[in-house]
């Protein structure tokens, strides 16, 4: 995560340069611009251009970043479609869809031709170690198909998930802008640089991480399958038979979790350590070998630029507006604003 944190830090100081040129956020594009950043000048060493200095990416990405977004939302939306409806749908959508899928693959494509050609040495980051570490029994490089796989899963599976995290924590900042003076005061005015081992300790942002997790968990569930016959809370589930664990009712459950289950305490998580034997149950990035295995670059880039725009700026506001959310693949906010003052300003 070392490695990272510098690629990190420079979307966070993009981002605080956008607020400051524009306090009236539109959260979902720019959550979604800085996630999407982060994973590509990150793990790929590529800027996709969607913040600061657009020079540097490569060409087409504006289109790609398009196309990439119609698949999920395609893909999304199928997950919900009903069985007669669903295959139509499929059926008339099916050639753009096509389309947008070769557009993306050739975009990867493309970064992977590069850097085997111009920079073959280069490791230090997520493509480089794809590209050039063997396996350790058979001595062969990963095939370039599975490499370009991987990036689209790292892509696809890395940032909407992370964008809806941190919409969802910028939006209780902004509803209740005392949380973050909290934060700032206790933890922030110490952690002047932010540099890695600042962004590891920030207890109070994590804990804030952490209820926005539980309330609302971007992956709302996992599937598991049972390997043998079972009974699961007083039902028989047969070997084979899948069963989905919905992490977000039980993230909220009123028995383990108290009367104020359903509500936002940002300070719920501070001090407490969950383990396997705990009553809560806990599981916004699923659990064992298949949990998630992005989870600590989730942690670090959300703290991080939680922290650094929360330094810089105090959320706000124009009216208050609910949180609603978008059910999906992914449990998403639906768009909303907030208004981003220069601290200096306000106290
Ligand atoms: C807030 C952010 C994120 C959340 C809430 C989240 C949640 C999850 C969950 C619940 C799973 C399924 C785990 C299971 O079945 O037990 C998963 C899998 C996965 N996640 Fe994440 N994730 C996040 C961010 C990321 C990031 C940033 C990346 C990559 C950079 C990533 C890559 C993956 C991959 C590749 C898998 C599949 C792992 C496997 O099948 O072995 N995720 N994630």
């Amino acid at each position: 995560m070392r490695a990272y944190h510098r690629a990190m830090r420079t979307v966070a100081d993009d981002l605080a340069v956008r607020w400051k040129e524009d306090p009236d956020v539109d959260v979902h594009g720019d959550m979604t611009a800085a996630t999407l950043e982060i994973i590509g000048r990150a793990g790929f060493s590529t800027p996709m251009g969607l913040l600061g200095d657009n020079a540097a990416a490569p060409q087409g990405t504006g289109e790609f970043v398009a196309a990439l977004s119609r698949v999920l939302a395609w893909a999304s939306e199928s997950t919900n479609d009903l069985p007669v409806i669903g295959p139509i749908r499929g059926v008339l959508a099916a050639p753009g869809i096509r389309r947008d899928v070769n557009y993306v693959r050739g975009f990867v494509d493309s970064i992977i031709e590069r850097r085997r050609n111009d920079d073959a040495d280069q490791n230090d980051d997520l493509l480089g170690l794809m590209l050039t570490t063997r396996d350790t029994e058979t001595e062969e490089l990963l095939p370039v198909e599975n490499v370009r796989d991987q990036v689209l899963t790292f892509l696809a599976a890395g940032h909407e998930t992370t964008a809806a995290l941190l919409e969802v924590a910028l939006y209780h900042l902004a509803a209740d802008p005392s949380v973050g003076d909290l934060i700032v005061d206790e933890e922030l005015s110490e952690a002047t640089a932010l540099d890695y081992d600042e962004v590891v300790r920030l207890r109070r942002v994590k804990a804030l991480i952490n209820e926005c997790l539980r309330l609302c968990p971007p992956a709302p569930g996992f599937f598991r399958i049972a390997r043998s016959d079972q009974e699961l809370g007083g039902y028989r589930v047969p070997a084979g038979r899948a069963v989905f664990v919905l992490s977000l009712a039980a993230q909220r459950d009123p028995v383990v979790w108290g009367p104020d289950a359903d509500e936002f305490r940002a300070d719920r998580f501070l001090g407490k350590r969950l383990t396997a034997s705990s009553p809560e149950f806990f599981a916004p990035w699923g659990t064992g070998p298949r949990s998630c295995i992005g989870r600590q670059f989730a942690i670090h880039e959300t703290t991080l630029l939680i922290a650094s725009l929360l330094s810089k700026y105090r959320l706000t506001m124009d009216k208050p507006v609910e949180l609603r959310l978008r059910e999906r693949a992914t449990l998403r906010p639906e768009p909303f604003r907030i208004v981003a003052t220069p601290r200096g300003r306000t106290r």
